[in-house]
C-alpha cells in the first residue's frame, strides 16, 4: 500500500498580520490547518480564540484541526464544533474522557486525544476504539520552535502496536519540533500525520517545504 503522509501546518508559527496569505501559501500542499488553542493555565502561553478561528473558517473550507491546550475543554466543545472539523483534547485536562470524546463525535467532529511527553501510551488502552486520532506531543506543549524529544519514536511505535490490535485506522499524529531530519523515522515508527510550525512558516518557501517534508516522510529508514 502506498503511504500518503498528511501534514497540517500549525499557524502558531505564522505571521498573524498576513494570516490569509500565510494560509494560502501552505494550503496548496497541506492537508489541513492545525489550530493551537492555549489558555495560559494548562500551558504557560496564550494563543488565540474564536474571533480568529471564525475568520479562518470564513476564509477557507480546509480541514481545521483544533488542538485544545485548555483546562475544562467541555465548556467550549459546542462553540469549537461550529467552526472546526476535528477537536483534540489533552488527556491531562479531562476527567470523563469517554463522555467528552462521545460528545465531540455527536457534534459532528473527528475526535482526538493528545498526550504530554510524560503521559504513557497505556493510559489510552480503553478509549482507543472510540478515537479517530491520537496526538503525541514531541515537545512540552505551549510554544512553537522547541527541540524535538527523542523518546517520541518509541512512543509512536508503542501506540502503533496497540492501535494495530484495537483500532487499525487510528491516525497517529506527532506535534512539536518535527522537521526533515526526524519525519522519516517518525513515519516508519507508525505516525501518519505531522503537525509542523517553524519548519514550514519560518522558511522562505512554505509550499516547497511541505513538498520536501512529505518526500522525507516517504523515504522510510
Ligand atoms: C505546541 C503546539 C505545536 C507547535 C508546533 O504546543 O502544539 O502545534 O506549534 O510547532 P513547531 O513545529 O514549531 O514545533
Ligand atoms: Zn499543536
Amino acid at each position: 500500500m502506498i503511504f500518503l503522509p498528511k501534514i497540517y501546518p500549525s499557524i502558531l508559527a505564522a505571521n498573524f498580520i498576513t494570516l490569509g496569505t500565510e494560509i494560502d501559501k501552505v494550503l496548496k500542499n497541506a492537508d489541513g490547518i492545525h489550530l493551537d488553542i492555549m489558555d495560559g493555565v494548562f500551558v504557560p502561553n496564550i494563543s488565540f480564540g474564536f474571533p480568529i478561528i471564525e475568520s479562518i473558517r470564513k476564509y477557507t473550507d480546509a480541514y481545521l484541526d483544533a488542538h485544545l491546550m485548555i483546562v475544562e475543554p467541555d465548556r467550549y466543545l459546542e462553540k469549537f464544533a461550529m467552526y472546526v472539523n476535528s477537536i483534540t483534547v489533552h488527556y491531562e485536562t479531562v476527567i470523563h474522557l469517554h463522555r467528552t470524546v462521545t460528545w465531540i463525535k455527536k457534534l459532528g467532529c473527528d475526535a482526538g486525544v493528545s498526550l504530554n511527553p510524560h503521559t504513557p501510551i497505556f493510559m489510552l488502552e480503553e478509549i482507543l476504539p472510540f478515537l479517530d486520532k491520537v496526538l503525541i506531543m514531541s515537545v512540552n506543549p505551549g510554544f512553537t520552535g522547541q527541540q524535538f524529544i527523542e523518546s517520541t519514536f518509541e512512543k509512536v511505535k508503542k501506540l502503533r502496536q496497540l492501535a494495530n490490535k484495537i483500532n487499525p485506522k487510528l491516525d497517529i499524529m506527532v506535534d512539536g519540533g518535527v522537521n526533515k531530519d526526524n519525519i522519516g523515522k517518525l513515519a516508519s515508527a507508525g505516525a501518519t500525520t505531522f503537525i509542523i510550525g517553524a519548519s514550514i512558516f519560518h522558511k522562505e518557501d512554505p509550499y516547497v517545504e511541505i513538498k520536501e517534508l512529505k518526500e522525507a516522510a516517504k523515504s522510510i529508514d
